[in-house]
């Protein structure tokens, strides 16, 4: 079959996604599947990205990017056929012949939130992950907890703001974080990595942190700071349609004295600030509560294909779920394929399996 990887794209986890592509392009079986890397600019351009695929790995900590000179593509498509027609655009014409499958390993906005899911989806084009009501819920801190606790799973004190709210009441969002205790998170809804959270210790720091989570998205979530092991879950749809599958947790754990797992600790400094255990060093019943967890959570956004599940274990056995990530990181050095090597699946076959998932 033939795959069309895209990544990059228009969000602030654009670099990210790169690594992510790196990573996958490196390991996908060529004997197997005939690969179309497709790179979407910063600015929303489809290039086809040739080349060697570590060129968009993290290179002594700089951060890559789509090469905006590669071949244009758009992606044209008779509806019911269920194969995507690459056109070369305005350079030299290229034959792409069709793509079976797309494969969306883009994180943040424009990608990870429904919109490219609508995309393929009205194209009838078959792809990996979640759908567009999964991937956009998901990618809203707001909406995703909504939906959680709807489901009757345990997330953590916090309220949210629209833009208008805050300028319009913003005695009222003051005291409703107040009513959280500090120190709070201050995170954009809408965004990933840790890109524009900050922790806040003090009411005098607060509008700051709106400000800044507010330049990422105009809704801004603000949590209260829970005292517990960050672990995660990686989650899989299996294949036969049964259960999802849960891989065991990992654990990440902040060595380097900062406040928070944030984006400097998980990308460019990751030897030295952060230690992931994985498996997380956990009773068996405790590991056996979280991995039923994050399948419920799962089950609960109607997430498909994978999702890597955050949750907080505290002291007294309590576990609250931070967050679900319909394109986890996806590095071989990253969380989510570590912890499925930990269960037995390693990378080669991590990506296989979400390919054969989407081609069923
Ligand atoms: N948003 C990043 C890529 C993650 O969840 O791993
Ligand atoms: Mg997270």
């Amino acid at each position: 079959p033939r795959v069309a990887v895209v990544f990059g794209g228009r969000s602030g986890e654009h670099a990210i996604s790169c690594v992510t592509a790196a990573g996958v392009l490196g390991a996908i079986d060529r004997g197997r599947y005939d690969v179309v890397p497709v790179g979407i600019t910063r600015s929303g351009r489809w290039v086809l990205v040739e080349g060697d695929p570590a060129a968009l790995g993290i290179v002594d900590g700089r951060l890559p990017e789509v090469p905006a000179d590669g071949v244009v593509v758009a992606l044209a498509q008779e509806v019911g056929s269920r194969e995507l027609q690459p056109v070369a655009g305005d350079r030299a014409p290229h034959d792409l012949g069709t793509v079976d499958v797309v494969l969306p390993l883009l994180h943040g906005p424009y990608g990870e939130d429904g919109t490219l899911q609508g995309l393929l989806e009205l194209s009838d084009t078959r792809y990996v992950g979640s759908g567009v009501l999964a991937s956009a819920a998901s990618m809203d801190k707001q909406v995703m907890k909504v939906l959680l606790t709807g489901a009757g799973l345990p997330v953590g004190p916090h309220t949210s703001f629209t833009r208008r709210r805050w300028e319009r009441r913003e005695q009222e969002c003051r005291a409703e974080v107040e009513a959280l205790g500090w120190p709070v998170f201050v995170k954009p809804a809408r965004a990933g990595s840790s890109i524009g959270i900050s922790r806040v210790e003090r009411p005098e720091d607060l509008a700051a942190a709106v400000a800044q989570a507010q330049r990422h998205d105009p809704k801004v979530v603000v949590e209260a700071a829970i005292t517990g092991r960050e672990i995660e879950c990686g989650v899989l749809e299996a294949l036969d349609g049964g259960d999802p599958l849960t891989s065991l947790p990992g654990e990440v754990a902040v060595v380097d004295g900062r406040s928070f797992y944030d984006f400097e600790a998980k990308y460019l400094v990751a030897d030295e600030a952060v230690r992931l255990s994985c498996p997380a060093d956990l009773p068996a019943e405790l590991t056996r509560r979280v991995r039923e967890t994050a399948a419920r959570v799962f089950e609960a956004l109607g997430a498909e294909g994978l999702a890597r599940v955050d949750l907080f274990v505290c002291d007294d056995g309590r576990i609250y779920v931070n967050e679900i990530n319909t394109m986890p990181g996806f590095t071989p050095t990253s969380m989510f394929p570590r912890m499925w090597a930990a269960t037995g699946v390693d990378y080669p076959d991590l990506v296989d399996h979400l390919l054969q998932l989407a081609l069923r």
